[in-house]
């Protein structure tokens, strides 16, 4: 597919052998995951492809109104890029040089310029303080260990500008005795093989925080698919 052209003849998507790999300084406590996604990464998008079926009706509504300056973290395979207007400077960020690798090919149907950067999304090493008109995080959080909710947190809150928004998706336990049963049954699968848990308690945490506050929250399907979104004060 050909990438469609940028009004500004612009399409930065970094060169693959320009972009540094090495992921400076993640947290010993993510190095576990960092590690796993190493052989996750070769599977995720087969694996991932029947939840992938009901998340793909969900992105556009997630990153099609966003402008301006936009750190989307924990990018994975790049599912949301596509969605992104033309009028955003993205930068895309994972730690994993695997899921970077794959969604730079994706980028190519991106409209909007993407710069890729591999760093720990709970110590953004390189990334200026209060330069970002919004951060996205798609399913990210509830991969960062308990322990480290709050730094990832306070990363948010440190490289948004004042005033500048941002919106987490992420999954959560159920209430419902059924649907909790049904996640017991795959919380091995999905710790195993995303290191992520339904019991991160990201929205606790946001709120905690002095200098984010939460605008809105909804569920995007059940009370499991959570959607937290606000503002930096
Ligand atoms: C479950 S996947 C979600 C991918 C994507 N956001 C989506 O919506 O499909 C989680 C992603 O977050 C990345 N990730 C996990 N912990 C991270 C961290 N501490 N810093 C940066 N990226 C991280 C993983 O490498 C993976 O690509």
């Amino acid at each position: 597919m050909n990438r469609p052209a940028h009004p500004n003849g612009l399409l930065d998507v970094n060169r693959e052998e320009e972009m540094d790999f090495s992921a400076p300084g993640v947290h010993e406590k993510n190095k576990a995951n960092l590690n796993k996604y190493k052989l996750t990464a070769y599977v995720y998008d087969i694996l991932d492809f029947p939840w992938e079926l009901q998340y793909r009706h969900w992105r556009p509504g997630l990153v099609g109104d966003i402008r301006g300056e936009v750190m989307e973290a924990g990018v994975g395979t790049g599912r949301n890029l596509r969605y992104y207007s033309d009028d955003v400077n993205l930068t895309a960020l994972d730690f994993s040089p695997s899921m970077l690798r794959r969604a730079m090919t994706r980028a190519r149907g991106a409209r909007c310029r993407v710069r890729f950067l591999c760093e720990d999304a709970c110590r953004m090493v390189s990334v200026p303080t209060g330069h970002y008109d919004w951060v996205v995080a798609t399913f990210l959080c509830c991969v960062i260990p308990t322990e480290l909710q709050h730094l990832v947190v306070a990363e948010v809150s440190r490289i948004l500008k004042p005033g500048g928004r941002f919106r987490l998706v992420e999954m959560i336990h159920s209430k419902n005795s059924a649907i909790r049963a049904r996640q017991n049954l795959f919380a091995p699968f999905v710790r195993k093989v995303y290191g992520a848990g339904f019991d991160r308690e990201t929205l606790r945490h946001v709120e905690e925080s002095g200098d984010l506050q939460v605008t809105a929250t909804r569920f995007l399907k059940h009370d499991v698919y959570l959607l937290i979104e606000g503002i930096r004060k």
